[in-house]
């Protein structure tokens, strides 16, 4: 992360922000003030990041910055300035779900989906941490995201039996 000088006269607060977004490199302009979350879905077009409470507590617009878990309503996306970012887009491998997407849908792990980025970034960076996470560690891992919808047993369900079918696939690389 780092600071970059604005570009425009100063009226505006415009500055030059690039990024990599889920393998690809982006530029966009944003304020000082630009919030990444609003960053990525106005400026890139990259709405799978969902923003609900928008100060911090529900863990809808987590993304991974720098390979670190990260609220994005509460980042300006200046302070990300040439990081590399990994947005629920970047999940899938083109139309082929992902091992943690295809948990989620076998156990009923979400039901209005506002959640579900967030709870699918988080589970991501929890298996690639822990490869065989325990109930307790996962829903401790996941208790800064909130679901208004499942109860969590299918979310929790979902975690393991994605760990489980990562490991078997490749060792545990998520
Ligand atoms: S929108 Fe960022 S934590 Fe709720
Ligand atoms: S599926 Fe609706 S909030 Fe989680």
């Amino acid at each position: 992360m780092s600071n970059v000088a604005p570009v425009s006269d100063g009226s505006q607060d415009l500055r030059v922000i690039r990024v990599v977004v889920n393998g690809e490199t982006h530029t966009g302009m944003a304020e000082s003030r630009t919030l990444l979350s609003d960053f990525l879905r106005h400026e890139l077009g990259l709405t799978g990041t969902h923003v609900g409470c928008e100060q911090g507590v529900c863990g809808s617009c987590t993304v991974l910055v720098d390979g670190e878990l990260c609220r994005s309503c509460l980042t300006f996306a200046a302070q990300v300035e040439g990081s590399r970012i990994e947005t629920v887009e970047g999940i899938a491998d083109g139309d082929e779900l992902h091992p943690i997407q295809r948990a989620f849908q076998d156990n009923h792990g979400l039901q209005c989906g506002f959640c579900t980025p967030g709870m699918l970034i988080t589970t991501r960076a929890l298996i690639e941490s822990n490869p065989d996470p325990s109930e307790a560690e996962i829903r401790e891992h996941l208790s800064g995201n909130v679901c208004r919808c499942t109860g969590y047993a299918g979310i929790v369900a979902a975690v393991q039996q994605a760990a489980r079918e990562i490991a078997s696939a490749d060792g545990g690389g998520a």
